[in-house]
């Protein structure tokens, strides 16, 4: 079993009711450290009720944003940020998204794992590790996520 890429089911669907559209979240302030990428990447500060929703599937506490990728995402680890995180996919982001993990100890780069997502993983959790570098291809309109880690 893969240790970058796992689907979980001890977190319960996000009630609909709390999940806003994309011209809504995009209001909402981008908090991304690199605000000159936000064509690529953004990360949005969630409402206050989705905000504790999220809390409440924890016992520690959390930071829940929206997650918006614009165009592919090169290689990287993500910023500010160590471990996993849960992801919540709200739209694919285009018919054969997928992400790659790469080992990064070994030159040439060797990859570890690919995900290709599809229309079953929209409102489902994962379990993503974002200390391996990762990518991610094929992204051809707005793919959207929530995305829980734990707070500092
Ligand atoms: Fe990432």
């Amino acid at each position: 079993m893969n240790k970058v890429c796992k689907k979980i089911t001890y977190l319960p669907s996000v009630p609909k009711k709390l999940i806003d559209d994309l011209l809504e979240i995009e209001k909402y302030k981008n908090v991304f450290p690199e605000p000159e990428y936000a064509d690529h990447y953004s990360s949005h500060v969630a409402k206050k009720n989705l905000e504790e929703w999220a809390q409440k599937q924890f016992s520690y506490p959390v930071v829940t944003r929206y997650q918006i990728v614009r165009k592919n995402l090169p290689i990287h680890k993500d910023v500010g940020i160590v471990g996993t995180k849960y992801n919540y996919l709200i739209t694919l982001g285009g018919k054969d998204v997928r992400t790659r993990w790469w080992s990064d100890d070994k030159d040439p780069k060797e990859m570890i794992y690919e995900k290709a997502w599809t229309n079953q993983d929209i409102n489902q959790w994962y379990e993503i590790n974002i200390e391996t570098a990762h990518q991610v291809i094929n992204v051809e309109e707005p793919r959207i996520s929530i995305t829980i880690r734990k707070a500092e």
